[in-house]
């Protein structure tokens, strides 16, 4: 048989996987979720993505964090996302919180980018279509638009959840001021904003310092953390130069420029420190981000099974030592 149907493992929610709440609401989400923003699309063979989707749901992985544009081709995840729902997700639609965005380019002509009423609408219907949903458990508006007034975005999104389209809404990438005009907007609205997805990582700590983290724990929002491993340099991908095929290697989103001689050296220092404590790089990396409980999930991305794996197994040890977090620090900063 050139495809055996799928069985999900009967042991998905015993395997370790932990869950947190996200934010005030009544929803759990996995610590770890699934982000398809690279190696889905339609460059990617269908087998390999169908074993990394079925991997992580066996593992409890029940967030799938996807975006109208994500691929390549745009809309190409989706559609890898769609034909697994067809073929093997179907039964277990309610044990997933399926994900999309609108706010980047995504279709030709003025209706197909940022953050208008005509093209969020549209967009999640396309999406929809693409992912052979019915509605997703979240929608987010993928980024601000300064020239779109704020209301008209956000009644956007109260609506969709109106039309039985999307069961909760999220801002992503949203500066400080505008998110809290969201929150009070949505919750007016009787659409609490469900959560914030930014990109936090152990380099990247902008929006912690910029506040938007305590922000949307005051506000009852949770947290979601994207490109947790800054697109593969918190791990040891690139401790050994830079291998075909890896994000670094197409330099399209990650330069192999910005992997330079100064940073590998911090990047051994830490892969040194993960050793000591039994761990991976990656897995100190998420650790570092998951030991907040104001994180409530990172959006880990992968190019393959055994690196989800190692990644998973971060939850075998949250914690830190005050020394360790200082090591961290001074070897970064
Ligand atoms: N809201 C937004 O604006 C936004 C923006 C960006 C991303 N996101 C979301 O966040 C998700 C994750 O982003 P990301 O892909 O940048 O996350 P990431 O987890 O920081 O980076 C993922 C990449 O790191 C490498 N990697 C992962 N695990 C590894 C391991 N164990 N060992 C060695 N290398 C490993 C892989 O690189 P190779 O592919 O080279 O193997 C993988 O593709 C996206 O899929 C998307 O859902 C959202």
């Amino acid at each position: 048989m050139i495809n055996p149907p799928y069985h999900a493992s009967n042991d998905r929610y015993e395997s370790g996987m932990k869950y947190e709440r996200c934010g005030k609401s009544g929803l759990l989400l996995p610590r770890i979720s699934l982000g398809m923003w690279h190696n889905f699309g339609d460059t990617t063979p269908l087998a390999r993505s169908r074993d990394i989707l079925h991997f992580a749901f066996d593992r409890g992985i029940t967030c799938f964090d996807l975006a109208n544009n994500y691929g390549p081709s745009y809309g190409s995840a989706e559609e890898t996302f769609g034909k697994i729902m067809q073929t093997s997700f179907r039964p277990y639609r309610d044990e997933m919180v399926v994900t999309t965005k609108a706010g980047h380019d995504m279709w030709p002509g003025p209706y197909g980018n940022w953050g208008s009423r005509k093209y969020l609408m549209a967009s999640l219907d396309q999406s929809l279509r693409r992912m052979n949903l019915d509605y997703v458990d979240i929608f987010y508006s993928h980024r601000f638009d300064p020239e779109t007034p704020m209301e008209e975005t956000l009644q956007a999104l109260v609506d969709m959840v109106r039309q039985g389209k999307a069961l909760y809404v999220g801002i992503s990438q949203w500066p400080y001021e505008a998110s809290k005009f969201a929150y009070d907007y949505l919750a007016a609205h009787d659409t609490p904003c469900l959560i914030y997805q930014g990109r936090y990582n152990m380099i990247d700590r902008e929006k912690a310092k910029e506040g938007i983290i305590s922000q949307a724990a005051e506000n009852g929002v949770g947290f979601t953390a994207f490109s947790p491993l800054e697109q593969g340099i918190l791990t040891d991908r690139y401790l050994n130069g830079i291998p075909a095929g890896s994000r670094a290697s197409i330099g399209k989103f990650l330069k192999p420029e910005k992997i330079t001689a100064t940073l590998l050296e911090k990047i051994k220092q830490l892969n040194s420190l993960a050793a000591e404590r039994g761990q991976s790089l990656t897995q100190m990396a998420l650790a570092w981000l998951l030991k907040d409980k104001e994180v409530t999930s990172v959006i880990v991305g992968c190019s393959s099974t055994a690196q989800l794996k190692d990644s998973i197994g971060c939850l075998d040890n949250l914690t830190f030592s005050p020394e360790e977090l200082d090591k961290i620090d001074r070897i970064l900063f």
